[in-house]
């Protein structure tokens, strides 16, 4: 394979996940009110139990959350909020925490 063909395959996969999951950052925000008092209010956690979402793709909050809703990844809290979730509640709360500014540091 020729080095432009590899160079264009990559483009390709780095512009996949953004389109694909193409939440409500809107109704995100809504629904994100449930979550604000442990994540934040824009998912910049200050309390280091629980996960900053601010900035994380899309596709992983898709998953992440997709995956305590069927028990693949066990969590009590949050397996309590997934459960309530649609699958469209789901892809609209990724897309309102991906497009949060993420304040990356180390939680303290
Ligand atoms: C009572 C506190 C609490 C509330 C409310 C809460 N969470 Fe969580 N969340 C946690 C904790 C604790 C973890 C870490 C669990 C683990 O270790 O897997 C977590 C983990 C997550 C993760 C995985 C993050 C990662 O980096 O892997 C996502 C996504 C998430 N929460 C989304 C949400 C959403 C969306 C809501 C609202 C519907 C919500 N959470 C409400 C406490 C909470």
């Amino acid at each position: 394979m020729k080095l432009k063909n590899i160079l264009q395959l990559l483009c390709v996969a780095a512009w996949l996940p953004a389109t694909v999951i193409a939440g409500d950052v809107a109704k995100g925000k809504e629904l994100s009110a449930t979550c604000a008092a442990c994540h934040g209010a824009d998912g910049n956690s200050t309390i280091p139990a629980n996960p900053k979402l601010a900035g994380q793709y899309e596709s992983y909050l898709v998953q992440a959350l997709s995956d305590y809703r069927s028990g693949a990844r066990k969590n009590a809290i949050m397996a309590g909020f997934a459960a309530a979730l649609s699958d469209k509640d789901i892809k609209d709360l990724a897309a309102y925490f991906a497009s949060q500014e993420s304040e990356l540091t180390i939680a303290k």
